[in-house]
């Protein structure tokens, strides 16, 4: 009855049954312009889709797939952690709603991700200008990140490294910003361009957002070194550019507190800081889509208007970020033996990947005869840029069932012992004949 008053006293309000039916302005009688969805054109898919696409119709039974971007072990499976396994079923065995959560997610999830990636004193939580709320994903993070630098500075660029994980482009371009491109790494040389990467920041405007890999540099594997992290953020302050770390692969490098290590730095020496968090590799929960948008800003005061301003995108985008993955992830942080086994198993994951770096950059150096590929073995996380032509990429498909990406990113992670040889055969026999 409310309602219903209240509708009928909208100027727009139009009781269905009396009002008369009218054609929308914009109505058309041709079925073709009438039709929401007949001006779409069919796009291409992306490619990494691609490529596993071509690896799924490839029949031989020596394929190998070092395209798609997730972990696998000795047996080529993505598992589900035992450590994740078991405080999944205490989730399930102690639930007793499924009633909504929150905009912000769960307060115990989201307080333990602020002691995981800034450290239980950090300066910016003791001053109480944190503030965290859980997300969808590291792409979930990322995407209101850009939405509120989009809502609070409209004009300012945001700075992609160059070469960046392909998705950035759009979860961060989609929200309208404006984005440029730093030089970060040289493919055929194999090593980082920091003088030129430094060049371009001092260049780059007050306020501009500089988007920077907080680890394992995805697609190249190339990570500043700590005394490079205490030059950009020295940059950083005196610019006055805001950064937004990207921490994707926390304990895939070294550790999970030498792996937060860069990002704390900057959060105590900046004003204001955004960081996109994913536990979707490091937890191996991709498909529960667990992430965190942490926002670091000037005052107390600040970060609650941050903060009110992230729930309202929040809500305007996917209202509640979803629960099962969050709480898995909480009840393994709040759990002492939970936690321990995560990392003894985080601790393996890394271990295997560093493992296949060693021997793929011995058995390039084997079968090339020189160590121009060394840099496999020093690099983080799962992906390294072998720094070949796409023809050559593609010729190892073609002729070996070998998948990479088109730039030649591959994920160590795909690797086993016993075909790392075959790898580093055909690998070495592409680039000869390339350049012979
Ligand atoms: C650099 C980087 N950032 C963020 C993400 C987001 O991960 P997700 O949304 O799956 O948590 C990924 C995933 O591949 C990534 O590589």
């Amino acid at each position: 009855m409310v309602r219903s008053l209240i509708m009928a006293a909208h100027p727009f309000y139009r009781s269905p049954i009396t009002a008369p039916l009218l054609p929308h302005p914009h109505y058309r009688t041709t079925k073709e312009r009438y039709s929401v969805f007949q001006q779409l054109k069919q796009l291409a898919p992306d490619s990494i889709l691609e490529t596993l696409a071509k690896y799924r119709a490839d029949s031989s039974p020596n394929k190998i797939d070092l395209g798609v971007g997730v972990y696998r072990d000795l047996s080529g499976n993505t598992p589900i952690l035992t450590s994740v396994r078991r405080a999944e079923k205490e989730v399930l065995e102690l639930q007793s709603t499924k009633s909504y959560v929150a905009a912000a997610g769960r307060e115990e999830f989201n307080t333990s991700v602020e002691e995981l990636v800034l450290g239980a004193a950090h300066a910016a939580r003791s001053g109480r200008r944190a503030r965290t709320v859980q997300t969808p994903g590291g792409c979930g993070a990322l995407r209101v990140g850009a939405e509120l630098i989009r809502a609070s500075a409209p004009g300012v660029t945001v700075h992609v490294s160059d070469p960046t994980w392909g998705n950035h482009t759009p979860l961060l371009g989609s929200s309208g910003l404006r984005l440029a491109r730093y030089p970060y790494y040289d493919a055929s040389a194999h090593r980082l361009r920091f003088d030129a990467m430094l060049e371009h920041l001092d260049g780059a405007a007050e306020g501009d957002v500089i988007l920077i890999h907080a680890c394992c540099h995805n697609p190249t594997g190339a990570d500043l070194e700590p005394a490079q992290w205490r030059t950009v953020t020295q940059l950083l302050k005196r610019r006055r550019l805001v950064p937004f770390l990207d921490l994707a692969y926390q304990g895939f490098a070294v550790d999970l507190d030498a792996d937060a290590a860069p990002v704390r730095l900057v959060a105590e020496e900046v004003p204001e800081a955004l960081i996109a968090v994913s536990f979707s590799k490091n937890l191996g929960l991709y498909r529960e889509r667990v992430g965190a948008l942490i926002t670091i800003a000037e005052s107390p005061s600040r970060a609650d208007a941050v903060l009110s301003q992230v729930l309202q995108i929040a809500r305007s985008i996917y209202s509640m970020p979803p629960d099962h993955g969050a709480a898995i992830a909480a009840r393994i942080f709040a759990e002492p033996s939970l936690k321990a086994e995560w990392i003894a198993e985080l601790t393996a994951m890394r271990a295997r990947i560093a493992d296949m770096r060693v021997l793929l950059a011995r058995e390039l150096c084997k079968t090339t005869g020189n160590a121009a590929f060394d840099f496999i073995r020093t690099q983080h996380g799962m992906f390294s840029l072998l720094g070949v032509s796409p023809q050559t990429v593609e010729r190892l498909r073609e002729e070996h069932h070998i998948y990479m990406l088109p730039d030649s990113r591959m994920n160590v992670a795909g690797l086993m012992p016993q075909n790392a040889r075959y790898v580093a055969e055909c690998v070495a026999a592409e680039v000869s004949r390339a350049t012979g």
